[in-house]
């Protein structure tokens, strides 16, 4: 494929040409998504180009507004930016692939730019792993301007096969949060680990909810500590969060309660909307809080009481399928986070061999999550979780216990 420049040499800007690498009539200093890696216009500066020759088929009369809207939510965050300190703050240099490098995609002006992060696309990452219908839809950007923007989010990833040496590169940094017991996390492979989607399911009292207040604390510690040195996000859909048991931990551990507490983003979903809404707007978090973890309590309990009768299954299904893809696509984006899930349990009364408790969401929910550990009581304190499907761990159980101070062996 020739370059646009040289196919471009010795016209005006704006004026046509005929283009005899795909047949077809071009105007000069347009953007074409069969040429997008090779749009580069010579002597006349990126901004320039990008101001006055945007081949996108979105409309810019709500611009101002748009641009308003933008300011006052990055305002809103350097307010909460204020509030928090961090104990184990991580300093590790990336290479920039933020919102500085998607406004430099080609055709991203204000206005773009501006739909984009509202709609929680802010890295070359978030647009080029999502599907454009995805992103159509969410960020009200015209399927033309959608296709080159993940096209070139996608060449400037570099994305396509790697060996499976860079593979295994890449798995020796995941790293992991402890459980703060030693059982639990052995089972686990040294804890709920980043970049996957770790689900606790089981009865009701079974520590699913203990767990997750446990690993809010536990994310804050430095790496050596068993930490990730970062914040955590809690999306309760139960009404079950309890700051109390946040304080208890925390000084089971000799850290500040106040500073752990400004640590934890809290968000209460009223129903099945609201959390999709909520993990959408998380997105844009993640980055400039520092989220090494989101908890989502649980997972499918506001499905489970809207959606209801049979003809209701398969949009609920794929409302799940669609939200948990959500979740996935934040962990190949942000490398250095972990999720974990928290999922209710039903009775199989035709089971006559093996556990009749079987995990909510069907297959969706099986399929999604990539660690699965099911949770059942044991006598007084203990509980036992059992690891039922990992595609790098055996089935194995670990018994710990729930006490004032939070979780221990
Ligand atoms: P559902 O959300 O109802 O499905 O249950 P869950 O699995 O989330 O249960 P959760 O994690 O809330 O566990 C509740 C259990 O934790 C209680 O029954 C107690 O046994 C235990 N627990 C909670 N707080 C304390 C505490 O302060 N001290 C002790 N010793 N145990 C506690
Ligand atoms: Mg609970």
């Amino acid at each position: 494929m020739a370059k646009a420049t040289e196919v471009n040499d010795g016209l005006e800007l704006g004026k046509p040409y005929f283009c005899t690498e795909c047949n077809r009539s071009h105007v000069k200093g347009k953007i074409y998504k069969d040429h997008i890696s090779f749009a580069t216009f010579g002597n006349k500066k990126d901004e320039e180009l990008k101001d006055e020759n945007i081949t996108s088929d979105e409309d810019f009369e709500d611009e101002a507004e748009l641009i308003e809207a933008f300011s006052e939510l990055s305002e809103e965050q350097d307010e909460l930016e204020d509030d928090f300190e961090l104990i184990g703050e991580d300093d590790s240099e990336e290479i920039d692939t933020g919102k500085a490098a998607v406004k430099k995609l080609p055709g991203v002006g204000e206005a773009t730019l501006n739909k984009l992060i509202k709609a929680g696309f802010s890295s070359l990452e978030s647009i080029a792993f999502t599907p454009p219908k995805v992103i159509m839809d969410e960020s009200g950007l015209g399927e033309k301007t959608t296709s080159k923007l993940v096209k070139a989010s996608m060449d400037k990833l570099n994305l396509g096969f790697k060996s499976a040496e860079d593979v295994w590169e890449h798995r020796k940094n995941i790293a992991r949060i402890t459980t703060s017991s030693q059982e639990l996390d052995d089972v686990l492979g040294g804890g709920a680990e980043t970049g996957s989607l770790l689900e606790f399911f089981g009865e009701f009292r079974t520590g699913k909810t203990q767990i997750c207040h446990q690993l809010c604390v536990n994310v804050q510690l430095p790496k050596e500590k068993g930490g990730l040195g970062g914040r955590a996000l809690y999306i309760d859909t139960e009404g079950t969060f309890r700051p109390e048991r946040i304080i208890h931990m925390a000084e089971a551990l000799d850290l500040d309660h106040k500073k752990v507490l400004k640590n934890i983003i809290f968000g209460r979903a009223y129903n099945s909307d609201h959390q999709i809404v909520l993990i959408k707007e998380a997105a844009n978090l993640i980055k400039e809080k520092n989220i090494k973890l989101i908890i989502v309590d649980s997972l499918i309990g506001h499905f489970r009481s809207e959606y209801i009768g049979r003809g209701t299954l398969a949009n609920r299904q794929q409302t799940i399928n669609a939200h948990m893809h959500d979740l996935l696509r934040l962990t190949d984006i942000h490398t250095e986070l972990a999720i974990v899930v928290t999922n209710q349990v039903q009775s199989k009364p035709d089971t006559f061999y093996g556990n009749p408790l079987k995990a909510a969401g069907g297959n969706i929910v099986a399929h999604g999550s990539t660690i699965r550990v099911f949770l059942r009581k044991g006598k007084g304190e203990q509980r036992v979780a059992k690891v039922v499907d990992a595609p790098h761990l055996p089935e194995a159980e670990a018994i710990f216990c729930i006490t004032e101070n939070g979780i221990t062996d």
